[in-house]
């Protein structure tokens, strides 16, 4: 298919959904309109992903993001999509407490934002309110392995699924699945336990540090182009090293103006009509 004909339509859960086991699922995040518009035609799902707050609000985990970071984050993206599938994350406290609560905040991501779906982080414990959302109306991304805004009780950013543990992340990406999430997120599990996971449930698996035989993959955009270098997880290639090219632009610019060679007469406006 042509970059104008991929272009030219709007992609939706359904169509991510019926990615199963055929062309991979091509996915990162994005948090602003530029950045919108520059992987757009690449992707087949942008997610306004709650790691803004740590890429773009120097946060220490995503513990600390708000629905309003959220919505401000998502409508910029919006503003920049035109053929990807947009979803926004569900921030930690969102959507926990009850079905009634995830929905009115789904809701208002929805509305607010135009994304077509949430991603809530979470296994059994949240399939019912997986359930309740889909069932009203709200297309919903799972998450299960290691899911971040559970860093405190995790006790770090640590591979999950080992060994035995391997069974029960299996069962949490089956019960949403069953529940009606149109894909699963898989982080930072052994890539055996992400093939067989991927074998398992019926709908899409989009891994990030799940190995290669997930049905997509996801990266934080700003990790993969070397913009954010607080630290780099295992699982990303970083395909450009941007971060230093905007060290030495800078330094350039600022030697520049120190040495009074710019601006020069092309940048300066004379007194004439
Ligand atoms: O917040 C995020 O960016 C994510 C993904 C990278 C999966 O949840």
């Amino acid at each position: 298919m042509s970059a104008t004909s991929r272009k030219s339509r709007k992609l939706t859960p359904m169509d991510i959904q019926g990615r199963k086991s055929g062309d991979k699922i091509v996915c990162l995040t994005a948090y602003t309109t530029p950045m919108a518009r520059l992987v757009d035609e690449a992707c087949d799902l942008v997610l306004v992903g709650d790691s803004v707050g740590m890429v773009l609000h120097g946060l220490p985990s995503t513990v600390g993001v708000t629905m309003e970071m959220m919505i401000l984050h998502g409508q910029a993206v919006a503003r920049g999509l035109d053929h990807a599938c947009m979803v926004v994350d569900m921030p930690f406290g969102s959507c926990e407490e009850s079905p009634e609560m995830a929905f009115r905040n789904a809701a208002r991501l929805m509305t607010e934002t135009g994304a077509q779906a949430v991603k809530l982080e979470g296994g059994r414990h949240m399939a019912d309110t997986v359930r309740f959302l889909v069932d009203r109306g709200i297309p919903v991304v799972g998450h299960v392995g290691l899911t971040p805004q559970a860093v405190n009780a995790l006790g770090g950013y640590k591979v999950q699924g080992r060994g035995a543990d391997g069974d029960r992340v299996a069962a949490d990406a089956a019960a949403l699945a069953d529940a009606g999430a149109f894909a699963v997120v898989l982080e930072k599990l052994p890539a055996e336990l992400g093939a067989r996971i991927t074998a398992e449930i019926p709908v899409p698996t989009i891994g990030i540090g799940a190995g290669p035989d997930c049905d997509g993959q996801v990266l934080v955009v700003d990790d993969m182009l070397g913009l954010f270098s607080d630290f780099q997880p295992k699982f990303v290639r970083r395909y450009a090293e941007l971060g230093q090219d905007v060290a030495r632009a800078v330094a350039a610019y600022a030697a520049d103006v120190r040495q009074g060679v710019f601006p020069g007469p092309e940048h300066s406006f004379g007194t004439g009509a």
